[in-house]
């Protein structure tokens, strides 16, 4: 093969092949990792969750909510949570607890309880230095099930000039 074409085909080689090299690193970052993923798959998840839940558990702010879990009641709140928290974030996980709504309708909970739990959640969160993007992304889930969680009067108090929606 005459010297020119044999350097023009290998040019076009290390080209190309370069190209491809560089599409696949661009695709890979394109691909976004799931919130699941992020904050550690199930092993990250369940880890947090337990610490949490052990926390709700004990704070003697709260834990009324709980009085007669057993150990195994227990396990299995966390158990639901873990499937629940792995599901919205885009893990492979079913859900296997009840709605939202149903679950705590009727316990009377209120705003302030409700920022109690979500206080531990980020303290756990801090302390397992889930960085604060994936935090933010977390509380925004769990965020859009407060109306469903807090059914007190002194919440709806707070917007009684409107009428109540539910
Ligand atoms: C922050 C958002 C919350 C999430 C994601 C959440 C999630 C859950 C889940 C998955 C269950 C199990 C449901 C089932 O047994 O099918 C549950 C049960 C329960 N939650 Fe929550 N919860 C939240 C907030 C709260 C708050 C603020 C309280 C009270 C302070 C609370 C008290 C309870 C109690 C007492 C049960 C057991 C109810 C029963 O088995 O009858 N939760 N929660």
């Amino acid at each position: 093969m005459h010297l020119k074409s044999y350097l023009a085909i290998l040019a076009f080689i290390s080209v190309s092949s370069g190209l491809f090299l560089g599409n696949a690193a661009m695709a890979e970052e394109a691909v976004e990792k799931t919130l699941y993923e992020r904050l550690g798959g199930y092993a990250g998840v369940s880890a947090v969750t337990d610490e949490f839940a052990d926390r709700l558990f004990a704070d003697p702010k709260i834990n009324q909510f709980f009085i007669g879990f057993g150990d195994d009641t227990r396990a299995s709140f966390k158990q639901k949570n873990k499937n629940l928290v792995c599901n919205v974030t885009g893990g492979p996980c079913k859900v296997i607890s009840r709605p939202a709504n149903v679950v705590h309708g009727g316990l009377g909970i209120t705003a302030a309880d409700f920022d109690v739990v979500a206080g531990h959640l980020k303290d756990v969160l801090v302390e397992f230095e889930v960085p604060e993007a994936e935090q933010d992304e977390l509380f925004a889930i769990i965020l859009s099930l407060r109306p469903a969680i807090v059914d007190r009067p002194d919440e709806k108090k707070l917007s009684k000039d409107k009428p109540a929606k539910r």
